[in-house]
């Protein structure tokens, strides 16, 4: 184990944000992490970066998780079990996938991040949640050093939220995911407007898992930043779910208010629609700023610091609480 001193994490955070880890690691199979929690418990897990927010310098010992590997536990005609290891690379695996036509992915195509942190806050896109493709997650137990396994009940997952989220956070570190695909009869989903819009316009009417990944790869391409070019974390903020009754105040003053209904009595409003209309999109303050093509992410251009961002985060749910009287709530870990 190869402990480093003073490392800058601007590679390690999507964001790009450059704050210094006092100490850090990187750690390639679950043996070490267990040996390493064994001397370790004031630790900072690290692992694609992808939807954290560095405000400050790390002094606890910062742990890369890079374990990698990927295992096809079990396969029949019509289904797949597949383990894949926290440090894969969340898009590299779901291209890897499609090309085996296993289905179920495809919709999350191009999601920054790694494998082991999908389960966190179930990632989701173009409807479809990462919950209904997982079987059971393992991770290690900080407290003890133990693996222990999560059936995807345990998980309790819901809307960009899991136990990991909640009573579980800050207790285990995550080392697999564990998988269902489909190899056929798969349940496409093209429901979401704009995957459908793009299909016709290539002229593709029964759409492949291939077709459908292209599909989502070229709406987000169109949408969202690439974090390679310009930080960020993707959505920074959560779809608010509001009230019926609210929503049909708002919904007189803005006829064209976009919506979706949750149940009888709750609809879930774009963030993004929200931030647009208090003219924060596009709006680019020094370094940093709300990205012009989708409003619910805020983005790096170079070299912004953290706290800079959480300002104008604050400042965008203020502004929403005032115009709109909607609690907009951070989607991204703010690490303060
Ligand atoms: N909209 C605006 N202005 C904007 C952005 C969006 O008016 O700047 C409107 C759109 O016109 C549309 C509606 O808001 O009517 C929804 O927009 P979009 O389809 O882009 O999706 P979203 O609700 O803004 C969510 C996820 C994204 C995911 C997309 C597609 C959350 C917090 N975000 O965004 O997830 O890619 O749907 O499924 O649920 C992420 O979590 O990092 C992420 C990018």
């Amino acid at each position: 184990m190869n402990i480093q001193k003073n490392i800058s994490l601007k590679e390690y955070n999507t964001f790009g944000i450059n704050v210094n880890a006092k100490r850090f690691v990187s750690i390639t199979s679950v043996y070490e992490l267990q040996q390493l929690v064994k001397e370790e418990k004031d630790i900072f897990l690290i692992s694609g970066g992808s939807n954290m927010l560095l405000t400050k310098d790390i002094e606890s010992l910062v742990v890369h998780i890079d374990i990698k590997g990927i295992s096809i536990n079990q396969e029949n005609l019509n289904d797949v079990h597949i383990t894949v290891n926290a440090g894969e690379n969340w898009h590299e695996f779901v291209l890897w996938c499609v090309s085996l036509n296993y289905g179920g992915l495809e919709n999350l195509s191009l999601i920054p991040g790694n494998v082991g942190t999908c389960p966190i806050q179930n990632i989701g896109a173009y409807g479809v949640e990462v919950k209904d493709t997982i079987t059971k997650v393992e991770a290690v137990e900080i407290e003890t050093g133990k693996l222990i396994s999560f059936t995807a009940e345990e998980c309790k997952f819901g809307y960009r939220s899991s136990i990991f989220k909640n009573n579980a956070k800050g207790k285990y570190i995550l080392t697999s995911v564990s998988f269902q695909l489909t190899k056929n009869s798969h349940k496409l989903n093209i429901s979401y407007g704009t995957i459908e819009s793009e299909l016709s316009s290539k002229g593709i009417t029964t759409p492949t898992i291939k077709d459908i990944s292209d599909a989502v790869i070229t709406i987000r391409k169109s949408k969202l930043p690439d974090p390679k070019e310009i930080g960020n974390s993707g959505s920074f903020f959560k779809n608010p779910v509001i009230s019926k009754k609210k929503f049909e105040i708002l919904q007189k003053k803005y006829p064209n208010i976009p919506s979706y209904v949750i149940s009888d009595t709750e609809i879930k409003v774009p963030a993004g629609w929200l931030i647009e209309q208090s003219g924060f999109k596009g709006k680019r303050f020094g370094d940093y700023g709300v990205h012009e093509k989708q409003a619910l992410v805020l983005v790096n251009y170079g070299n912004a610091k953290g706290k800079e961002i959480y300002k104008l985060a604050q400042k965008i749910q203020q502004t929403i609480k005032d115009i709109f009287n909607i609690n907009l709530e951070i989607e991204v870990n703010i690490i303060q």
